[in-house]
């Protein structure tokens, strides 16, 4: 075979005159009756091959039987393209390279979609083929992006003595939230491992064990409802640190994004990252991951409503609920009735059961429900939300979960709308002063909003049974321009408080043993108070790079089914081994 001297990204004008032998693949041909061109790709870039009749006619013959995807090893002496001819849009376009000698390494069928192309066609087609996805420049940046941060990470950490140890797969639930995916025990029949939601438990033990700093880049394993930045299996930048109150860890992770923004954007960011208690992110913005790089708040017209004319309102404040409103400054002229409509339907889908609105103008609010609110109402409105002729205001009344959600929608459909989204801003926040508890409609009891093994505020602790949902916890999230990037807390130490949270939560003491004995036996020989923290890694590669999907990250993900096209997996087994691991599927 000819070795490659070169890659096909490195050939310069200073090249030139050398005899290069060059691997890769075809990515265009082109037949100009004469010359003939072919642009071969390997991961480095792009170089201009020319096969000329009148150098070598056998070879500029076999050179017309070359075709997209072929694997090519070709020896050429590098030449200075011509005068008019060369591409600035290419690292290598000074040159070409006069082919003396040609060796097929592989040919390659016509794939089903060009190269260069596959930006537009379907995903589905794409992760069917992801070995020629894959070959797409854009995609091979990608994961270059990703190699880098993930070497600058473990650099981090490592110079803040922090050490990587790597946690079992085949484990116990550790309960994150979603439904874990079991792996059923040859030997132990009708026993089964869950996959890791989380390295969870073990990091605490890593700290009962004295590792003091750890982290770890691991795969997490969740079955849950999909979406586009959730993955079954997705990788965690996993952080455990002993001896540390909240901001420890919060100053430790804003200095691994100082790091990778230097590293890796040529980027300066301010610290410390700005703070917002989970209620006023709720109340200010509809949501607990919110973006801050408009500002679009909702305001609250809840007292205004309880004696307004307008009975819808005046209904759902009555009943215990909210009415809140979003000002789309200066919209006024820009929002036709059907533009209304089309946001009305579009709140509709979040549970809103309407969209009232009022065009602020000179003369007063113009709107089908004006007639309802009266001068003065329209000037305490205004007043709230700080309207101006030509401003357009929009309101949902419902329950506080109702508005939250539909109102942050709508401000994230409305800041795109309005261009208010500068694309190379990074508006950081740490989200704090979380619930420890909600209650769960569905399950009818509390749970964990982040996991059963977050500290309780020391304060809240003594009438914990009393107001369980009063109860604030010492748990933290970290959120990049309306994504929630990661979240964590200070953990429990002490056993006695671990097992009154298990009951809070409803586990009762045998399954609390059951499930956890063997953290609860830990934390009694010696737990130091320790806390951490995991950050999504494929959202933050996406984030980096400006992508809405991880799946663009990630290099053989899963479809919003869970399956992998590649390889058609989940897929049936033999009736074999089902039989060894004492299994029958129904
Ligand atoms: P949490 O469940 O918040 O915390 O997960 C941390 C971060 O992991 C990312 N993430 C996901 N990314 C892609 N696909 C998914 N399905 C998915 N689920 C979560 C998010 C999220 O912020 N053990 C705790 C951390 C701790 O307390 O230290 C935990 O796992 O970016
Ligand atoms: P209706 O009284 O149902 O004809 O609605 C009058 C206006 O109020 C329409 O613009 C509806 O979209 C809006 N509306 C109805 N219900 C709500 C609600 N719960 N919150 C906000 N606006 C609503």
């Amino acid at each position: 075979m000819l070795k490659r001297t070169h890659t096909c990204g490195e050939l310069r004008k200073t090249d030139v005159g050398k005899e290069v032998v060059l691997n890769g693949w075809v990515s265009k041909r082109r037949d100009h009756g004469g010359l003939v061109f072919i642009d071969l790709r390997d991961r480095y870039g792009v170089t201009q091959v020319v096969f000329n009749p009148e150098q070598d006619e056998e070879l500029h013959k076999a050179s017309r039987d070359l075709r997209p995807e072929y694997v090519l090893a070709i020896k050429g002496n590098v030449s200075e393209r011509p005068e008019g001819t060369v591409n600035p849009g290419l690292d290598t376009g000074e040159v070409e390279v006069y082919a003396s000698e040609l060796d097929v390494l592989s040919k390659a069928e016509t794939p089903p979609f060009e190269i260069e192309e596959a930006g537009n066609v379907s995903m589905d087609l794409r992760l069917k083929y992801r070995y020629l996805d894959l070959r797409r420049p854009d995609m091979q940046r990608y994961f270059r992006f990703r190699h880098k941060l993930s070497q600058v990470i473990r650099q981090y950490f490592d110079t803040q003595d922090f050490l990587e140890i790597e946690t079992p797969f085949l484990t116990r639930s550790t309960p994150e939230g979603a439904r874990d995916y079991l792996v059923p025990s040859r030997i132990s029949p009708g026993h089964f491992y869950a996959l890791p939601q989380s390295p969870q438990l073990f990091k605490q033990i890593l700290m009962m064990s004295g590792f003091d700093r750890y982290f770890q880049i691991v795969k997490c394993f969740r079955d849950e409802d999909l979406r586009a930045q959730r993955q079954p299996e997705f990788t965690q930048i996993d952080v455990e640190m002993s001896f540390v109150e909240e901001d420890d860890v919060m100053g430790t992770i804003e200095g691994l994004f100082v790091e990778i923004f230097e590293k890796l954007l040529g980027k300066k960011i301010k610290t410390p990252f700005q703070r917002l208690a989970y209620s006023e992110s709720v109340r200010l913005y509809g949501s607990d991951a919110p973006d801050l790089r408009y500002d679009l708040s909702l305001k609250d017209i809840t007292d205004i409503s309880r004696t307004s004319e307008f009975k819808t309102f005046r209904n759902v404040v009555e009943r215990g609920g909210i009415v809140r409103g979003i000002n789309a400054t200066g919209c006024c002229k820009d929002f036709s009735r059907k533009h209304l409509d089309e946001l009305t339907a579009f709140v509709g889908e979040f549970g809103a059961k309407g969209l009232a609105w009022f065009k602020v103008e000179n003369g007063g609010f113009s709107s089908p429900i004006a007639k309802f609110f009266p001068a003065e109402q329209q000037a305490r409105i205004k007043e709230c939300m700080q309207a101006a002729t030509g401003d357009l205001l929009m309101f949902v009344a419902d329950r506080e979960k109702v508005v939250s959600q539909s109102l942050s929608q709508l401000r994230s459909r409305l800041a795109v709308r309005l261009g208010l989204i500068k694309k190379e801003e990074y508006a950081f926040t740490w989200i704090t002063d979380f619930p420890l508890l909600e209650f769960d409609e569905t399950l009818g009891r509390n749970v964990s909003i982040h996991h059963p093994f977050t500290s309780p505020r020391p304060e809240d602790v003594p009438a914990m049974e009393e107001k369980p949902l009063e109860v604030r916890a010492r748990a933290y999230d970290i959120v990049l321009n309306g994504v929630e990037l990661g979240g964590g807390s200070i953990r429990i130490h002490d056993p006695e408080l671990q097992r009154r949270i298990f009951k809070l939560l409803n586990i009762d003491e045998a399954t609390a043993r059951e499930r956890f004995g063997f953290l609860l036996e830990a934390l009694k020989y010696g737990a130091p108070p320790h806390g951490g923290i995991a950050l999504g890694l494929d959202r933050v590669v996406a984030m980096l790079l400006g992508l809405d999907d991880i799946k663009e990250v990630i290099a053989f993900p899963k479809t919003q089914r869970a399956t992998c096209l590649l390889t058609d997996a989940p897929a049936g087994v033999d009736a074999e081994q089902l039989k060894e691991l004492g299994l029958r599927t129904i």
